[in-house]
């Protein structure tokens, strides 16, 4: 028979490692693995016991509570988000295990109703993307807030790849020449730590870009919201080289895209989206 293709004999991804290899692994990939178990091994099944009544066996929590044994020995603080969605994931289970009840009360979503939603509809539809701002400077507190409001976004396996870099174009002027736009007054740069998907190497590699586009979209409505004009903007590769010798970057850091925020001095109209009847190509 012919030879062995290389997907044939490539080993199966090892989720569970010894404490050894946890130890002395980088800290970023450390994390990243430690979001992802309890995503997979932990998150989801205790929803599903307090939810559809399946049950939370005694071993479910062994891989999170070993986890967090790494993380104290690796010295790691304990007020990191990540570590303290890990100890509520991990009380919820205990909790289910005991047959004690989970009040999830505290995380009900409120309906946004009518209002809310027009209002979402309107932020959805109304964004634009401006190319020409004034020269009133963008607050600290406003640019933090819509890249806030990128960490929110969805991303595969809870893995959390996303990272920024901020420019003010008065502080570094040209920086960015070679674009469209020349010069726009805050420059946010979404970055990505690769580290994070050795974490899980099944994770499809599509779905790295898809990661960074749902943090971007989120900040683009946001600085709409704010009353910030945005636009989404394109690197040519000798601005790519530029950006990674200026910010001097960790290796497995990568330069994904980035927008150009400020306030707007032009109103674009809307360029007319495709209809449903031309976009819809199945519905069963
Ligand atoms: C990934 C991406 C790259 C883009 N690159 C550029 C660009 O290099 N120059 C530019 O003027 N606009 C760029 N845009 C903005 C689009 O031209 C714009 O979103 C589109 O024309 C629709 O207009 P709207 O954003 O106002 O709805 C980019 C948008 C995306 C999502």
């Amino acid at each position: 028979m012919g030879e062995k293709s290389e997907s044939d004999v490539s080993p199966v991804p090892r989720f569970n490692l010894s404490r050894e290899e946890y130890l002395k692994m980088d800290p970023v990939e450390f994390r990243a693995r430690f979001r992802e178990r309890l995503h997979h091994t932990l998150e989801i099944q205790t929803y599903a016991a307090i939810h559809f009544g399946k049950a939370l066996s005694p071993e479910q929590t062994k891989t999170v509570e070993t986890l967090l044994e790494l993380w104290q020995e690796r010295g790691l603080p304990a007020d990191l988000p990540d570590c303290r969605w890990g100890k509520t994931i991990l009380q919820f289970a205990r909790k289910t295990q005991t047959g004690e009840t989970v009040d999830l009360s505290p995380y009900a979503t409120k309906p946004v109703g009518k209002d809310g939603y027009e209002l979402f509809r309107r932020i959805v539809g109304e964004r634009r993307s401006v190319r020409h701002w004034s020269d009133r400077e963008v607050p600290d507190s406003l640019i933090d807030e819509i890249l806030r409001t990128g960490t929110w976004g969805a991303h595969s396996c809870n893995l959390q790849s996303v990272r920024f870099a901020v420019v003010r174009e008065k502080n570094e002027p040209g920086l960015f020449r070679g674009a469209d736009i020349p010069g726009g007054p805050v420059h946010l740069v979404a970055l990505q730590d690769e580290r994070v998907y050795r974490a899980n190497p099944l994770n499809p590699v599509r779905n790295r870009l898809i990661d960074v586009g749902a943090a971007v979209q989120n900040m683009v409505l946001a600085a709409h919201a704010l009353g910030l004009g945005g636009v989404w903007l394109t690197f040519s590769d000798a601005m790519l080289e530029r950006l990674y010798k200026r910010f001097g970057l960790p290796e497995e850091v990568k330069i994904v895209t980035y927008l150009d925020v400020g306030y707007p001095a032009q109103t674009p109209a809307p360029p007319l989206r495709l209809d449903l009847d031309e976009t819809v190509l199945v519905r069963i």
